[in-house]
């Protein structure tokens, strides 16, 4: 059975199936679970893996950033991919790769083989991180697209959190010796089981009918769009996306056309500020800051699994919301939030408050981002381009961010421990920078950014045709 199959409309079903939409975004959002998964699996494992093969300083970092080097590979894979392959094809691609890296970095020899492997998982992580979002906001009918698209965000923080857990319990299952010659490889090795079921359900999933109609494969996008949307809405989605793709085929330069070049610098630039607010500082680090300000490496442990479970959980906040309060309020509120959290961050830390209070301000920050930025970034990035160069023109902003997110998190050792920094701001210096950059964002939606709630995609590319004026924008 082929994903074709899904696409046999009955007569009755004139209404669309939220179900079917459900259904096939829930699929595609496994690959946000492996991304979630893959990128955290790595905290519980670094201990061990650095006994087991002997590394040094460098070598652990290596070991422990070189996915982030395949995702940017993996990202600039999936852009052009997507646009010429599909959306589908590419995911599948993503989940082949996920398999084979869980059950290389279970078995490694030696870390050359390790890395390799990792890397591999990276390039799964990359691809996932941009085509999800993006087939999941193709298949979706407007008025539920925001939710949808914010389901890959809580599959992202599910995976980051399953991986917590996972990493606990084989941690708690042997004692040192077994943790560093076996645990870290079933840690590793866990993967393959959601790899599996991706790989397995994608043979069940339809293509984007968006890049079906550009591909000229009417009939088929016509079957899907009245299963999802229902007959009267899926004729007049049609018309637009066939208005839009009509004005020919997108060339690379046209990426750099005026409407355009704003569009993804504007794309470019959000996806950035998401990364430049410090998120993955936290994610990563979290329990190293706790420990820093006074808290037993135990109760760090499990402060650490609190940030897991209010990132989840706030993350439903999003999907209430976007589709009703609209993007825009939310990042707006959700910005103003982060950067009085990370001013609170930054206080506690220079003060050398009591613990909890600094957890309090992590939560807080995280509760914000949650709810706002997390989500919210990746619907607007998957709805802002133009259909004809929406993989290549996402593809370009999720290397930003991977780009972003890899200064940021390589960036933050040394300026946490910059001994002049220490001396003057007492470990709180990156703190401000990012809640300065958190204002920025405020700043940046507020002007930059259009309501997106609620539109056709097609209306949405109506906007960036011409030099976008301000007043074109709607007040949102
Ligand atoms: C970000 C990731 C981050 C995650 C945390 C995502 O939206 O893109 O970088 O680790 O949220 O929940």
């Amino acid at each position: 059975m082929t994903g074709e199959l899904l696409t046999n409309t009955r007569p009755e079903q004139d209404k669309g199936s939220l179900l079917f939409v459900v259904g096939i975004s829930a699929v595609a959002s496994l690959g946000g679970l492996l991304f979630g998964y893959d990128t955290s699996v790595i905290s519980g494992a670094i201990g061990s893996l650095r006994t087991r093969f002997v590394l040094d300083g460098t070598m652990t970092g290596w070991a422990a950033s070189c996915a982030l080097a395949g995702c940017m590979i993996g990202v600039a894979l999936a852009g052009p991919a997507s646009d010429r392959l599909g959306r589908r094809k590419v995911l599948l691609g993503a989940a082949v790769f996920f398999l084979v890296s869980a059950l290389g970095t279970a078995l490694p020899r030696n870390i050359t083989e390790f890395v390799i492997f990792r890397m591999l998982g990276g390039v799964g992580v990359g691809a996932a991180s941009m085509v999800s979002p993006l087939y999941i906001a193709e298949v979706s009918p407007p008025q539920f697209r925001g939710r949808m698209v914010s389901l890959n965000q809580l599959a992202i923080v599910s995976g980051i959190l399953l991986a917590y857990f996972v990493n606990y319990f084989i941690a708690g299952a042997g004692d040192e010796a077994w943790n560093v010659a076996l645990g870290w490889r079933w840690m590793f090795g866990a993967e393959a089981l959601p790899a599996v079921l991706l790989l397995v359900l994608l043979f069940f999933v339809p293509e984007s009918p968006r890049w079906l109609v550009k591909e000229g494969r009417r009939e088929q996008a016509g079957a899907i769009l009245r299963r999802a949307a229902g007959s009267a809405l899926a004729h007049s989605e049609m018309q637009r996306i066939e208005a839009a793709l009509g004005q020919g085929k997108a060339k690379i330069a046209e990426l750099l056309r005026p409407g355009m070049r704003t569009v993804l610098a504007i794309g470019i630039v959000l996806a950035v500020l998401q990364q430049v607010s410090g998120i993955n500082v936290i994610m990563y680090y979290a329990p190293e800051i706790f420990k820093q300000v006074g808290s037993a490496a135990d109760v760090a442990m499990l402060q650490t699994v609190a940030v897991g479970s209010v990132n989840m959980i706030f993350t439903f906040v999003a999907i209430w919301a976007v589709d009703r309060l609209g993007r825009r309020p939310l990042m707006i509120l959700g910005a103003t939030g982060m950067a009085l959290a990370q001013a609170g961050i930054g206080i506690s830390a220079f003060t050398g408050a009591s613990p909890w209070l600094l957890v309090a301000f992590v939560l807080g920050f995280i509760a914000c981002f949650a709810s706002s930025m997390g989500p919210v970034v990746w619907v607007v990035l998957s709805e802002i381009f133009p259909t004809r160069i929406r993989g290549r023109a996402m593809g370009l902003a999720t290397i930003s961010l991977w780009g972003a997110n890899l200064v940021v998190s390589q960036t933050f050792p040394m300026l946490n421990e910059n001994p002049w920094l220490v001396k003057v701001f007492n470990h709180s210096f990156p703190f401000w920078v990012y809640g300065a950059l958190c204002v920025v964002t405020v700043a940046f939606v507020m002007r930059l950014i259009p309501e997106t709630r609620g539109k056709p995609l097609e209306e949405i590319e109506k906007l960036w045709h011409v030099e976008p004026q301000r007043d074109e924008y709607p007040a949102g």
